[in-house]
């Protein structure tokens, strides 16, 4: 039986990037294997977050898991702070990655750019080591993230070679698993950068009201071409577009292209604009649904239970390994 785990660090809103390259694709490994899907909480700490905004977050982000179709008898979902056995790995495996290895991590080198140079959280230089010991705690053979993650699958791969090499087989090695399309959604206003949690005007937020979607699809920029043509070099906007099309169409981006071979940018992006407000929508009634029901707090706290039980074979395996009593 296949692992599968995956988590998201809900620090401020949820993107159509997180969705098309994440959230979306979760559902799809519980018939295949055994997900494990969690609230990265712990990982919200590595940058400056509001204690309010951090427990709204995480209920809301649950909230989406089970609007996007996790279903809590198939897949184990729970808030990562709830399982002790991360923390205590954590403490563990800190000494199998280097500092020389860290520091290169493009993710600590960008989010550390915001920061005050005195002010760079340990967390944030460690936040690979936690993220090895989310993934290596349930032997998970499979870990479905965004493209941007896959240094960090990367890293969290050559620690299990180090790792093993000293105490015999006791690490399992994961894979990341990427989405072939929409692994990386662009920001609208910049279809050179990623779409992120801090652009309101290139970013679709989850939670955008649809209009203001609509708006934000219409107005995204694109060239001068008038070709609807996957080219990410020379057109990266309507690139991101025919791969946000495709993606909520499941389709490939070339019957993408071929759809709309002939057609002008306009009726391309309302065509774009409908799928995007269609299934956001949905997803927004499913997410407003799932908060009503009063089901969040109950689901995370029988996931935590579940996932302990997982994680605490593992870290006592790991324990034994390195010489712990
Ligand atoms: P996070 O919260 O930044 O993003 C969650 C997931 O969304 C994907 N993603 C995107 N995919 C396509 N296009 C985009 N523009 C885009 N933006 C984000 C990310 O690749 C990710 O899959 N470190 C993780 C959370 C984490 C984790 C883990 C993931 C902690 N421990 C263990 C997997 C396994 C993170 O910050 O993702």
């Amino acid at each position: 039986m296949q692992r599968i785990l995956s988590g998201i660090k809900h620090t401020g809103q949820l993107t159509l990037g997180n969705y098309i390259g994440a959230l979306k694709n979760f559902p799809k490994f519980q018939d295949e294997g055994e997900p494990f899907i969690f609230i990265a909480d712990l990982h919200a700490l590595t940058l400056p977050i509001e204690p309010e905004t951090l427990r709204t977050n995480c209920r809301d982000l649950a909230a989406f898991y089970l609007a996007a179709g996790l279903d809590p008898k198939k897949t184990t979902m729970f808030l990562q702070s709830h399982v002790s056995a991360h923390a205590e790995l954590n403490a563990i495996l800190q000494n199998y990655l280097y500092m020389g290895e860290l520091s290169r991590m493009t993710q600590f080198k960008e989010k550390s750019l915001q920061l005050n140079e005195n002010a760079i959280g340990l967390g944030l230089f460690a936040y690979p080591v936690l993220m090895a010991a989310d993934i290596l705690l349930y032997d998970a053979n499979i870990v479905p993230v965004g493209e941007d993650q896959t240094q960090h699958v990367e890293i969290a791969r050559d620690l299990v070679t180090r790792f093993n090499n000293r105490y015999g087989k006791i690490l399992t090695m994961p894979k990341a698993v990427i989405t072939k399309v929409g692994a990386r959604v662009m920001s609208l206003s910049d279809p050179t950068k990623k779409m992120s949690k801090s652009d309101p005007k290139g970013d679709i937020y989850l939670k955008d009201d649809l209009k203001v979607i609509r708006k934000k699809i219409m107005t995204a920029v694109t060239d001068s071409e008038a070709i609807v043509k996957y080219d990410p070099e020379n057109k990266p906007g309507i690139s991101n577009l025919l791969a946000i099309y495709a993606s909520l169409k499941e389709i490939s981006v070339a019957d993408a292209e071929k759809e709309f071979a002939g057609a002008n940018y306009g009726t391309f992006k309302t065509k774009v604009a409908d799928i995007v407000v269609e299934k956001i929508g949905a997803l927004q009634e499913r997410y407003h649904a799932a908060l009503a029901s009063g089901e969040v707090d109950k689901v995370l706290a029988e996931g935590a239970l579940k996932a302990a039980k997982v994680a605490n074979v593992t870290l006592k395996r790991v324990q034994t390994a390195v010489g712990i009593l």
